[in-house]
């Protein structure tokens, strides 16, 4: 039986990448030893980007199935792997392009469909713009306020921009499951258990937990954020994965979870095995198909370009 240790498993999965001239991407909220052997580690905005300028000829793509597929939407001639098939966003799961377009229908002609990239690619091939947790406001504020834009999925992203725009916005009734199980009342709680903290939430918590927050931010957001604050004690309102990453690169300073049980399921399936076997056989190879891929961009190359 070979070494299967954490640094044994990361060395093969780094010799292998080398080999492949391969790039490993890792979103914020993946298990840390995953984080620590990534090419890079980001927000949805980020791992975009990074996708879209890579050399590379293979990306291995540690996050859940929209990631990968905006990936393979930014890189059709890329190898596009994602070393768990089933790890995915239930909020993406949460509007199919049917029930879009059955909406778009319903809706003026002359609505603006914002997707957040959380859908799948066949919802931002019907969608016009695609918008992130970092860009949501900007991407809003973007459209001529003489059209009305509908955002989907995710309500609490949308009430959040609304708030922050005078576009008028409809939106659908999707949310994250871990981010909308933050409560008023433990986030009321945490507060007082930590006064003098900072209080950061991702924009996909409840309108009652962002006016309570200090900041509201994406996942690089934060990190960003709590990098150039001179504050040595924050409370977070996403998913726990972030504590990772924002207590590597603050030594010296105080991270505490808004509710320990914010753990998004899918984003911890990923583990070093998995990527590593990922490596091995080339699979699961996500490859969004040509037609879906071509509308799609249009969506994604509009929000990069802003
Ligand atoms: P970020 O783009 O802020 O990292 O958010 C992605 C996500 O899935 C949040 O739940
Ligand atoms: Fe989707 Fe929520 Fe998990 Fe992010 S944390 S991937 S929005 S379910």
């Amino acid at each position: 039986m070979g070494d299967n240790s954490i640094s044994a498993l990361q060395d093969k999965i780094r010799n292998l990448l080398d080999k492949r001239n391969a790039i490993l991407l890792a979103h914020n909220y993946q298990r840390p030893e995953v984080q620590d052997i990534a090419d890079f580690c980001g927000d949805s905005l980020d791992l975009s980007m990074k996708a879209s300028e890579t050399d590379a000829e293979v990306i291995v793509f540690c996050g859940v199935y929209f990631m990968a597929e905006t990936a393979s939407i930014l890189c059709p001639d890329k190898k596009v792997l994602l070393p768990i098939s089933d790890a995915g966003c239930p909020m993406a799961g949460m509007i199919s392009a049917g029930q879009l377009r059955k909406k778009k229908e319903e809706m003026q002609d002359d609505v603006v469909v914002i997707s957040y990239v959380n859908t799948t690619a066949e919802v931002k091939a019907e969608s016009d713009l695609c918008c992130t947790s970092a860009n949501a406001v900007k991407v809003a504020d973007s459209v001529d306020p003489v059209f009305p834009i509908f955002m989907t999925p995710d309500r609490n992203l949308a009430q959040y921009t609304i708030k922050h725009t005078d576009r008028k916005i409809s939106y659908w009734d999707g949310y994250c499951p871990f981010h909308n199980n933050l409560t008023v009342e433990q986030a009321k709680k945490v507060k007082n258990a930590h006064p003098g903290a900072v209080f950061m939430a991702h924009p996909e918590c409840q309108p009652g937990v962002l006016e309570l927050a200090d900041e509201t931010k994406s996942t690089s957001g934060m990190i960003a954020y709590a990098a150039n604050s001179d504050q040595r004690e924050f409370i977070i309102g996403t998913e726990t994965g972030i504590l990772h990453p924002l207590s590597k690169a603050n030594p010296g300073k105080q991270f505490f979870p808004a509710d320990p049980n914010m753990i998004c399921t899918d984003m911890k399936k990923t583990g070093l095995i998995e990527t590593l076997k990922a490596l091995e056989t080339m699979q699961l190879e996500v490859k969004v198909p040509e037609d879906i891929r071509i509308r799609a961009k249009q969506a994604v190359d509009r929000m990069l370009a802003i």
